[in-house]
């Protein structure tokens, strides 16, 4: 894997030969690892030249907008696979036997159902507590309701803890809307698809159970999909991290949550909403795009731009077709939706975010699905939290089982160098 290697010349030393190493596609990676023996620290702070750990679960190619998962494309996999069989794929490195997908889909919903305690733990949340609060605190609190398999160096018990996680995301995400909500929580349905389900328990009530639209079920399927992982992200890089400590599983994935929560990341799809109430009306679309461009305005252009795509979002393309489906099927004449279809109208035709490659991305559309839906905006980033912690618990298996070391990164220091007290 290492033959090349680079050189470094520093001035004054001899200069250091460091070894290259080559991926299976992708940029060739200058391993710095020996570096610290001749006392220098590599300099990074946003991780923008910088892997930080060797990966089998997600290739991007952010200048060619393509997205892989086990080296099947994103579009693919929105296209002819779902939810349930990409967990299968991202956690295990192959696509399930047509056995293995039955098993798998039966383990899932043999743990759909949360301990009957955690109702009470909820209880002792505001009615009015942020959704993304509730749910960091519950996934959290999982490890003392699920203990019997917190052995992190058994391989048994990480995959019980990965089942029980995907199962259970669903539940306490719907038992934390209906709380806010004031209605009665509702329990999984296990003869519902996992996205089926996850509507049941949104909006019926022992009331009134509706049958689920396929339409709606597919659109939050596929939203699943396009959100379930995206390599070393701000998020799974805190999963990462946390992990590295020899941290439980759900201490992880709550560290994951509490990350996805700002609006640079999964905060986005709530942000696009907040920022289209802001606008209000298509007549201000070009004075908030002067505010966007306006380089002393904090204001952005949320759900537009993104770290790595820098051509197009091959997940927005996806996301774009089902939202016209989604659309259509609920008939929607909403001032709102309207106002964001224009602004992407104007947007995309703008120098100014043509020249810096700034297209809508995931979350630009995911808000607007999530919205015709019926989804109150702060449950988006909650649902974004749901789809993801395959990614998150992939990439955490991925680590555990390769023996990483605790991560601790080194500092350019900046403050006082030692001095004494003057006293
Ligand atoms: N609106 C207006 N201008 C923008 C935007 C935006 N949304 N995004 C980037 N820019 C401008 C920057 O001001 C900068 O301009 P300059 O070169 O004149 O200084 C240029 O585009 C490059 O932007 P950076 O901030 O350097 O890009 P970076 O890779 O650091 O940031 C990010 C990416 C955080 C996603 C940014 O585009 C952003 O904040 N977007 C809005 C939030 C958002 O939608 N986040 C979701 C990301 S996707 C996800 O998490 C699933």
């Amino acid at each position: 894997m290492a033959d090349k290697k680079a050189q470094l010349i520093i001035e004054g030393t001899a200069p250091v030969e460091l070894p290259v190493l080559t991926g299976t596609v992708g940029p060739d990676v200058i391993d710095v690892r020996s570096l610290t023996s001749t006392g220098h620290f590599t300099f990074d702070p946003g991780f923008m030249s910088t892997a930080s750990c060797e990966s089998k679960i997600t290739y991007i190619d952010g200048d060619k907008g393509i997205l892989l998962h086990r080296g099947y494309p994103i579009e693919q996999l929105a296209e002819k696979s779902d939810y349930l069989e990409t967990c299968y794929l991202l956690l295990n490195g192959e696509l399930p036997t047509t056995e293995q997908k039955a098993q798998f889909v039966s383990t899932i919903k043999n743990h759909t159902i949360v301990h009957e305690q955690l109702k009470t733990f909820l209880n002792g949340f505001r009615r009015d507590a942020h959704p993304m609060a509730v749910m960091c605190g519950i996934v959290g609190a999982l490890s003392a309701f699920y203990h019997d398999s917190l052995d992190i160096n058994n391989p048994q018990h990480r995959e019980i803890s990965a089942h029980r996680l995907i199962a259970k995301m669903p539940t306490i995400a719907a038992m934390v809307y209906k709380y806010s909500m004031g209605q009665p929580i509702m329990y999984p349905r296990n003869d519902l698809s996992y996205s089926e389900n996850f509507l049941h328990m949104m909006f019926n009530t022992p009331a009134e159970i509706k049958p689920i639209s396929p339409v709606l079920a597919n659109a939050m399927d596929r939203i699943f999909i396009l959100h379930a992982d995206h390599e070393q992200n701000a998020s799974t890089s805190t999963v990462r991290l946390a992990g590295s400590t020899g941290a439980n599983p759900f201490a992880c994935i709550a560290a994951g949550i509490a990350a996805l929560w700002g609006p640079a990341h999964g905060g986005a799809n709530e942000a696009v909403l907040t920022m289209l109430d802001e606008i209000g009306d298509v007549s201000n679309i070009e004075k908030f795009l002067a505010k966007a461009k306006d380089k002393n305005d904090p204001f952005k252009l949320m759900g537009f731009g993104h770290r790595v795509y820098k051509n197009f979002d091959p997940r927005a393309k996806v996301m774009k077709k089902t939202c016209d489906e989604v659309l259509g099927e609920l008939g929607i004449n909403d001032p709102q939706l309207e106002l964001a279809m224009k602004l992407e109208e104007i947007a995309l035709k703008d120098p100014y975010f043509a020249e810096r490659n700034l297209y809508p991305n995931v979350d630009f559309y995911s808000g607007i699905i999530l919205k015709a839906i019926g989804i109150p905006t702060s449950m988006f980033t909650v649902i974004f939290a749901m789809s993801r912690t395959v990614g998150w618990i992939s990439h955490w298996k991925e680590m555990i089982a390769s023996g990483q070391k605790i991560g601790r990164p080194r500092q350019l220091y900046t403050g006082h160098a030692q001095r004494d007290l003057p006293r």
